[in-house]
């Protein structure tokens, strides 16, 4: 569905990622699921396409468009893989993002062009064993020794954890300053001390990676510091601040495509010899669905939509498109799975993935809970 303020350069966007994803991904994302395989064929053809790197200048290694133009991207993608759509997500808005607005120079050019370029795939080291929803309580020490940091500690749940050639994670200087001893830092695949660990087995996302990252006596040249020193947390932050937008729009491709699914079933079944779509209860769950599913759009292009303008912040409004999306993705994919009934269970139809993947939205990049926290403060001072 098109809304408004969508330019004719944002409808043709759409447009070719559809077609791609109608094309390349629809039977595949079947296959990413069952198999529990990251998505690396359609993920070289997304880099290919520069679909890696959509927001960031061209003189950065990206395609020059708009913040909305990358939303887009993701709700196309998650519509028919929300597997690959959450690769995709973490890598631009969770991994280039901070590289690019907090990255020096040197940084940008070694990180952000081939992020962007797809030739390095990136990731973002904040959750912990005992840091989840209270990131303020970041665990993992950064020790400066000469003219290098020593990282010491664990990541849990990091998205693109085993792939990724680079991640920007937080460490800490000193607990006891909580927030306002955090860092953040960048470091490579293949540096001593550094190792990914194991990969969860999840009943959702399965083409997805989310995995443990280990640090031992790390060390990181001083120049990997990304931002200012303690100030990491805020540069986490901000940067989640545009990645609820896109864990928002993931859920909102998710509750589109249950919609899609819901749709062609109640066109293609009877019930007594009377088509699905006739009966009154299924045009209730359709007419509401498809309302939420436009409701949240607005939720979620609006924050964009503010991104590009140039907002200094839109904290209240990327929390509030994540935490509204979420919560509709779930209820209509439960409510669409009750017109599938028993057919709804079976791996015939994709309902019972979007049912299994739709889950982490409510979770991922802060919890429903963590949004309202948000919100609240935003609105009430804390
Ligand atoms: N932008 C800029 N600065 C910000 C900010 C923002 N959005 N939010 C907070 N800050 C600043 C505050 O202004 C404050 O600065 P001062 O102390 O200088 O005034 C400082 O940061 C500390 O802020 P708070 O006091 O509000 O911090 P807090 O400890 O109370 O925590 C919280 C706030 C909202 C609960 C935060 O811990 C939080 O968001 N938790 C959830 C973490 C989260 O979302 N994790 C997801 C992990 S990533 C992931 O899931 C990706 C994936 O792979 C799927």
């Amino acid at each position: 569905m098109k809304l408004a303020e969508f330019t004719d350069k944002h409808n043709a966007f759409r447009k070719e990622v559809r077609d791609f994803a109608l094309k390349e991904l629809l039977t595949e994302s079947t296959e990413i699921d069952r198999r529990s395989e990251f998505p690396w064929k359609i993920i070289k053809k997304i880099a290919k396409r520069g679909w890696l790197g959509v927001p960031y200048p061209r003189e950065y290694g990206g395609l020059g468009l708009d913040a909305t133009s990358y939303i887009i991207l993701v709700e196309e993608i998650a519509r028919v893989c929300a597997s690959t759509a959450i690769m995709i997500a973490a890598h631009v808005s969770l991994a280039c993002q901070p590289v690019y607005v907090h990255g020096t120079e040197k940084q940008k050019e070694k990180y952000l062009i081939p992020l962007a370029r797809g030739e390095m795939i990136g990731s973002f080291g904040l959750t912990e064993p005992n840091a989840g929803s209270d990131a303020g309580g970041t665990e993992t020490t950064a020790r400066l020794d000469g003219d290098n940091w020593v990282i010491n500690g664990n990541k849990r749940f990091i998205t693109n954890g085993t792939v990724a050639d680079m991640i920007v994670f937080t460490a800490t200087q000193d607990k006891s300053k909580r927030t306002h001893g955090i860092s953040a830092f960048i470091v490579e695949k293949g540096t001593k001390g550094y190792e990914p660990g194991k990969e969860e087995d999840k009943m959702g996302l399965r083409g997805s990676i989310t995995a443990e990252l280990h640090f031992e006596d790390c060390k990181l040249p001083k120049e990997n510091m990304l931002g200012e020193e303690n100030e990491g947390f805020k540069v986490f932050m901000e940067t989640l601040d545009g990645g609820r937008i896109s864990i928002g729009v993931l859920a909102l491709g998710i509750a589109q495509g249950a919609l899609d699914y819901g749709i062609s079933y109640t066109r293609e079944h009877s019930l007594n010899d009377k088509p699905l779509y006739k009966y009154q209860w299924v045009q209730k769950i359709i007419a509401d669905a498809a309302t939420e599913i436009l409701a949240a759009r607005h939720l979620i292009y609006h924050a964009a939509m503010l991104k590009d303008k140039g907002a200094e912040r839109v904290t209240e409004e990327g929390a509030m498109a994540k935490l509204f999306a979420s919560e509709v993705a779930t209820r209509v994919c439960y409510k669409i799975h009750s017109i599938l009934g028993q057919d709804g269970l079976t791996k015939k139809y994709p309902l019972e993935r979007f049912l299994r993947d739709t889950k982490l939205m409510e979770i991922g990049e802060g919890t429903s809970e963590i949004q309202r926290i948000v919100i609240s403060r935003q609105i009430l001072g804390r």
